[in-house]
C-alpha cells in the first residue's frame, strides 16, 4: 500500500517529534493531567500519538494507555521509548483517527494533542471518540487554533508551506460547534500560546525555503503580526502559535 502524504511527512521526521520542545515539554501536557484528574484504573487512548508524549505523561496515572497513530515510524519509536522509560502499561497500535479499531465503550479517557489539523475528517474523528468512550468518559483535546477569516487563512497557509500535511487548524468556534454536534459535552475550554523557535521549527529546510518562511512571518499585515508575534529574542527568531484546549464528556 502506498503511503499517504501524512505517513510520508511524519515517517521522515519522526525523530524530530520525540525531542521537539513544543511537543515534548509543551505546557498543555501537564495541563491535561490537571484538567482530567486521571484515575489508576482508567483505560486511556491517545489518538495520533506522534512522539508519544501524551502517552508517557498519562501512563503513570492510569492502568493502560494505547498510543496510536497511522505512521509506523512513530509507533516503532514510541514502543522503544516507552520501554526505555520503564512504562510497561503503554501499548502501541495502528489506528486512523476517523476509523478507530476499538470496541464501543472501551475507554475512560481519549486524548488527542496537536494532530486534528492533519485529519481528513474531524467530525468522523469525534464520532469515533464518542463511540469508544464509556458513558461519562472524557475527551482531552489540544490542537492549534486560528482566528476566523483571512488572518486564520494566512496562518494555515504559513503552516502548510512548512508541512504540506497540515490541512487546516480550526477556530475555537468551529471546535465548539463540532463537539456539540458529536454529542460530546464541552465542560472546559481555554487557549494557550506557545513560543516557536524559528530555527528549530524550520530546521528541515535549506536556506531558500527558510527565507520564504521567514518572509511570511515578517512581511505581513499588522493583523497577522499581532497573531504570530514574530520577534528577535536572545539571538533567536521566534513567533507564537495558539493551542485550543477542550475537555468534553460523553453523557
Ligand atoms: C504533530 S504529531 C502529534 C503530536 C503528539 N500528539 C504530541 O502531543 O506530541 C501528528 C501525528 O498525527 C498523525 N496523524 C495524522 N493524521 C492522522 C490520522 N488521520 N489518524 C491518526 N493519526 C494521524 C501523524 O502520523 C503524526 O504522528
Amino acid at each position: 500500500m502506498s503511503k499517504t502524504q501524512v505517513q510520508e511527512q511524519f515517517g521522515k521526521t519522526a525523530a524530530f517529534y520525540l525531542t521537539s520542545e513544543p511537543h515534548a515539554k509543551g505546557a498543555s501536557l501537564e495541563r491535561l493531567v490537571e484538567l482530567t484528574a486521571p484515575q489508576k484504573d482508567w483505560r486511556a487512548l491517545d489518538v495520533a500519538t506522534g512522539g508519544g508524549h501524551v502517552a508517557y505523561t498519562f501512563a503513570p496515572h492510569v492502568a493502560r494507555v494505547w498510543a496510536t497513530d497511522i505512521t509506523q515510524e512513530m509507533l516503532d519509536m514510541v514502543k522503544k521509548e516507552a520501554e526505555k522509560r520503564g512504562l510497561a502499561n503503554v501499548r502501541t497500535a495502528y489506528a486512523k483517527a476517523e476509523v478507530l479499531p476499538f470496541d464501543e465503550e472501551t475507554f475512560d479517557l481519549v486524548t488527542c494533542r496537536i494532530a486534528p489539523h492533519h485529519f481528513d475528517s474531524i467530525p468522523a474523528f469525534l464520532a469515533e471518540v464518542h463511540r469508544v468512550l464509556k458513558p461519562g468518559g472524557v475527551l482531552a483535546l489540544v490542537d492549534n487554533v486560528v482566528p476566523a477569516g483571512s488572518v486564520g487563512d494566512y496562518v494555515n497557509a504559513f503552516e502548510r508551506l512548512r508541512d504540506p500535511s497540515h490541512l487546516r487548524a480550526w477556530t475555537m468556534d468551529e471546535w465548539r460547534e463540532a463537539l456539540a454536534a458529536s454529542g460530546l459535552k464541552a465542560v472546559h475550554e481555554e487557549q494557550m500560546y506557545k513560543t516557536m523557535v524559528f530555527k528549530n521549527w524550520a530546521a528541515r529546510y535549506d536556506g531558500v525555503m527558510q527565507g520564504l518562511l521567514r518572509a511570511m512571518l515578517t512581511q505581513v499585515t499588522p493583523e497577522v503580526k499581532a497573531v504570530l508575534a514574530p520577534a528577535e529574542k536572545d539571538g533567536d527568531f521566534t513567533f507564537r502559535l495558539c493551542e485550543g484546549v477542550f475537555i468534553a464528556k460523553r453523557g
